[in-house]
């Protein structure tokens, strides 16, 4: 017996899931979602995207009163931390943006359960309500958006009190004497820099013999050479073998990737951040006979659905980069689907941001990508020591590095290292998503003194014309 009949029942509550049920409803849809978590928003508004900006900025602003004000004719005389203080700050944006989701739900009618879900076969999704109880609902769609987990380390056990995921990293109430990093990737970058701007010691351990593998390279090196002179340590092409946390400090073993002698490090707090990976546990696929590929991810179309009738996976959960904003549009994509439109995402248009500082942004292709590809491009480079906004406030570290097709001049990648990427690089993704050239990038006019000044002379600079340098 079914409790109750849905157009449409979302399976997580993470920006892919509450953004897909917020529009099937304003589509005029019976929606229902549910998520496990006692507060709405994903891995992204508890755990992830938020808390760690929220961490990212008050640090930055703590390393800024202490180191960063004397060029600037500002004295402090002491500065002080109130770690306590600053994790109760992120706690209350993370509690007031989880309840804000909430209130989207209200206000668009889509009816909100605290519960885990599974499928129950075609068409119906058994909820175990948090509170205790249970209720079948019935659905014409279901789509499941229950994003991602932690990938785990073999042989290192995470206790999220010395041995951390990012969820234990953003909750630590000491600043750590030696944090060790393993992975050089998003979440090793953003909560490394966190804890070295808090005082910590942090030294990264990276597989590869590079940091943030997929991103330009030029850019990726010169990212490695500023977060050095912040004061991170790089162990690139190593592989941490084990954890000993038998003693009072932790004792990780390291090798070298390719193997060789051992060595021992000792770290008060090791975070793990090796990747994510997609989450299914409980979930029911079977019961409408559907698997995951080798990597653990569900197979969809280029519409999100299954292969299992009226069953769609947005976010996470499915290939593609695991950011927020990807999960986000495939959510509203699937609902405007479900409504009978025709929605489309340009995949090379979506951007990716890592919020250091500085801040490195990218859109579109690399140059090793498009060399791999055979793709005949033209470079443009301008470095924001050379833009009079930057000099103006300091911030000269980083260049804008444009792609652009040999022959039709379209933008095929823009990469930004520098103050405030996250946010210019919008410009690019929007030049991107509209098929512009990097002529028409830089034949736009860009205030007078900005930051954004860089991203046009970059464009000058791919027909060999820069004004400034
Ligand atoms: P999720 O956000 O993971 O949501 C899935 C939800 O489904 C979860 O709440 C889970 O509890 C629930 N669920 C799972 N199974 C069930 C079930 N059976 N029943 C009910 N509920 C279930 N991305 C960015 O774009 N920008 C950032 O700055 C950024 N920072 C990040 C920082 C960190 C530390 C981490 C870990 C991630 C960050 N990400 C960031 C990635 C981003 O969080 C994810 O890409 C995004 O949350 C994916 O959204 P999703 O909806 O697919 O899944
Ligand atoms: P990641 O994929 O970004 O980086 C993982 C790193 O670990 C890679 O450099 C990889 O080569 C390395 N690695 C893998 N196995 C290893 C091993 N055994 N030893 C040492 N190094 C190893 O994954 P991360 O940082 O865990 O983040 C997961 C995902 O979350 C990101 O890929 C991103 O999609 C998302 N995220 C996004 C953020 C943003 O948009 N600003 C911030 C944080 C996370």
């Amino acid at each position: 017996m079914t409790d109750e009949s849905f157009d449409v029942v979302v399976i997580g509550a993470g920006p892919g899931g509450y953004v897909c049920a917020i529009r099937a409803a304003q589509l005029g849809m019976k929606v229902a979602c549910v998520d496990k978590r006692g507060a709405f928003g994903g891995t992204c508004l508890n755990v992830g995207c938020i808390p760690s900006k929220a961490l990212l900025h008050s640090s930055e602003l703590y390393a800024e009163a202490r180191d960063g004000l004397n060029a600037f004719g500002i004295k402090v005389p002491t500065v002080e931390l109130d770690l306590g203080a600053m994790q109760d700050q992120k706690s209350k944006v993370v509690k007031e943006l989880t309840q804000g989701i909430e209130f989207l739900f209200r206000k668009n009618k889509v009816t909100a359960l605290k519960g885990t879900g599974r499928l129950n076969g075609p068409g119906r999704v058994q909820v175990e309500l948090n509170g205790g109880g249970g209720q079948e609902l019935a659905a014409r769609h279901i789509v499941l958006a229950t994003g991602s987990e932690v990938a785990p380390l073999p042989g290192v056990e995470i206790d999220e009190q010395r041995i951390v995921s990012s969820t234990g990293a953003l909750e630590l109430e000491e600043v750590p004497n030696h944090l060790v990093v393993v992975g050089g990737g998003y979440i090793g970058l953003e909560l490394g820099t966190v804890w070295r701007r808090l005082g910590a010691k942090v030294t990264v351990v990276e597989f590869l013999d590079r940091i943030t593998p997929g991103m330009d390279l030029e850019v990726s090196r010169q990212f490695q050479r500023l977060l050095s002179r912040q004061g991170l340590g790089f162990k690139l092409a190593t592989k941490v073998t084990g954890v000993d946390a038998g003693g009072d400090r932790l004792l990780v073993a390291t090798e070298a990737a390719e193997g060789g002698e051992a060595e021992k490090m000792k770290a008060d707090v090791v975070l793990v951040a090796i990747g994510r990976r997609p989450y299914t546990d409980g979930l029911g696929l079977e019961t409408v006979d559907l698997t995951t590929d080798n990597h653990g991810r569900i197979e969809v179309d280029s519409r999100f659905a299954t292969g299992a009738d009226g069953v769609y996976a947005i976010g996470d959960v499915i290939r593609g980069p695991m950011l927020a904003h990807k999960a986000e549009d495939e959510g509203v994509c699937v609902a405007e689907h479900l409504a009978g439109q025709r929605p489309h995402i340009d995949y090379d248009a979506i951007p990716a941001v890592i919020y250091t500082a500085p801040e490195v942004a990218s859109v579109g292709k690399t140059e090793e990508q498009l060399k791999d590809a055979g793709i005949s491009y033209r470079t443009g480079k301008f470095p924001f020591s050379a833009n009079s906004r930057a000099r103006a406030t300091g911030q000269t570290d980083g260049f804008v590095k444009i792609l652009a097709d040999a022959g039709s001049d379209r933008l095929l990648g823009v990469h930004i290292i520098g103050a405030d990427a996250g946010t210019m690089i919008g410009e690019a993704a929007l030049a991107m998503e509209f098929g512009a050239s990097s002529e028409d990038l830089a034949r736009t006019s860009h205030a007078h003194p900005t930051l954004e000044e860089a991203i046009k002379e970059a464009a000058l600079a791919t027909h060999g014309a820069p004004l400034h340098i």
